[in-house]
């Protein structure tokens, strides 16, 4: 099953939310009474996606706040692919929960568009100095229509090549002197030649992580420009572009491990960690994961280059907390959003989660060296593109038709097929 798999159609979708909208407004002065000690807060970070980190933030905020119950209540699966079904239900019976892990930017644009969250200048932003503190970028996005309704965490990387050093220099490969896609695919096919490694560790079973590759390989061939056109819907003025990445990642395909189609992402990265195969695509979150792991360390053991072809650029994924109208706990989900922007909170979590924070002010020592040097290549980055994979630049609706194609793809490795399924996702 799809993440997205329901048939609401946007239109239907929009006004049965506002429908649920005005009825929340009729028990508004109910609920203002009796208004509950327990923020229920919903993620997927479980496991190695993450589990540590938040269990450190929600550490530090129980010991800020030894009153306020938490009621953690995570849904696993990679990119939220099963949460966002689950959250919009329950937005949908007007029954949030106090908060959520979700995407800022255009993936909160359905429930702006219903009136659904509230506006948190005033209670959270305008607290101490945390708008000022904070990167124009997340800030940007903390705001889908406007104004602000949600709280950036965290600012993952996409356009990441991650590698085994051990398995790639059995091979003879230096990933380091990378400059495009092409040496990728020269090195996969010596790491087959001279090691028992799988070129690429990946995962087909759900269809984010192949789409994020494809996002990436857009990028690495064919600039920002390309990308900024498929992301605006003018999927059919960059034809060759779109099918010339579709190709490069169908040309990865005979390098993934044998079980791609069976395993999630945490399992696909552990070959990195065991050495069953040699490279990784991934978001830094996959860096989180070696972090935890004993014995398994940065430079030694495991270490990360710029996706060749996309030097300068830092491909943005970022985690928000919004804040939805018809609260459970008003008080309890105001004080957690202010934490969530705070600097403790943000010092908590990123470097655990592999992710480096959106507030400037956040003490780097708190960070090892390779989020140190990727907050450096984010100063030094030129350009910021929004993931596609992860609802920063495309609204769910579009994300639901975009993933269906990629699973085409997945299936079928057809280009023309995907790319016609590509084009229509827009229309
Ligand atoms: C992203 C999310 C990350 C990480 C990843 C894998 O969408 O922003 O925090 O959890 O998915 O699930």
């Amino acid at each position: 099953m799809g993440a997205h798999d329901d048939t609401l159609s946007r239109r239907t979708y929009l006004k049965t939310t506002g429908a649920a909208a005005a009825v929340g407004l009729g028990g508004l002065t109910g609920y203002l009474d009796a208004q509950s000690n327990t923020l229920e807060v919903q993620h997927w970070w479980t496991g190695g996606d993450g589990g540590r980190a938040i269990s450190v933030l929600f550490e530090g905020f129980k010991q800020k706040y030894p009153d306020i119950k938490v009621n953690e209540n995570p849904v696993a699966g990679g990119a939220g692919q099963n949460l966002h079904t689950v959250i919009k239900k329950r937005v949908l019976n007007n029954n949030p929960p106090s908060t959520w892990q979700d995407w800022p930017g255009q993936n909160l644009t359905p429930y702006t568009d219903a009136g659904v969250l509230k506006d948190i200048e005033q209670s959270v932003w305008n607290q101490g100095n945390m708008k000022s503190a904070y990167l124009e970028g997340p800030k940007r996005v903390a705001q889908p229509a406007g104004n602000y309704v949600t709280v950036p965490l965290n600012i993952h990387r996409l356009n990441n090549l991650f590698y085994n050093v051990e398995v790639v220099e059995r091979a003879g490969v230096d990933p380091t002197s990378f400059s495009k896609p092409s040496d990728l695919l020269n090195a996969m096919r010596k790491v087959e030649n001279n090691t028992d490694a799988a070129g690429m560790a990946h995962q087909t079973q759900s269809p984010w992580s192949t789409l994020q590759l494809w996002e990436t390989e857009l990028l690495a061939r064919h600039g920002q420009q390309a990308y900024d056109q498929f992301v605006n819907g003018n999927v059919g003025a960059v034809e060759s572009q779109v099918k010339d990445a579709l190709e490069a990642v169908k040309g990865y395909r005979q390098y993934f491990n044998d079980d791609a189609g069976s395993v999630d992402w945490t399992q696909a990265n552990s070959k990195i960690i065991n050495g069953g195969a040699a490279f990784i695509h991934q978001g830094d979150w996959a860096a989180g994961m070696y972090r935890g792991q004993d014995g398994f360390e940065y430079e030694q053991h495991w270490n990360q280059v710029t996706y060749p072809g996309t030097d300068g650029m830092y491909s943005l994924v970022i985690d928000s907390f919004p804040f939805p109208k018809n609260n459970p706990s008003p008080d309890a989900t105001t004080k957690f959003l202010r934490y969530v922007g705070s600097v403790d909170g943000q010092r908590r979590f990123n470097p655990k989660k592999g992710s480096i924070p959106p507030r400037t002010d956040v003490p780097r020592d708190a960070f090892g060296p390779f989020l140190r040097s990727q907050m450096d290549d984010f100063q030094n980055s030129r350009a910021q593109p929004p993931s596609t994979a992860h609802g920063l630049a495309v609204a769910p609706e579009q994300l639901t038709n975009v993933e269906g194609a990629i699973s085409t793809f997945n299936s079928t490795w057809n280009v023309q097929r995907t790319f016609s399924q590509l084009q229509r996702a827009f229309q």
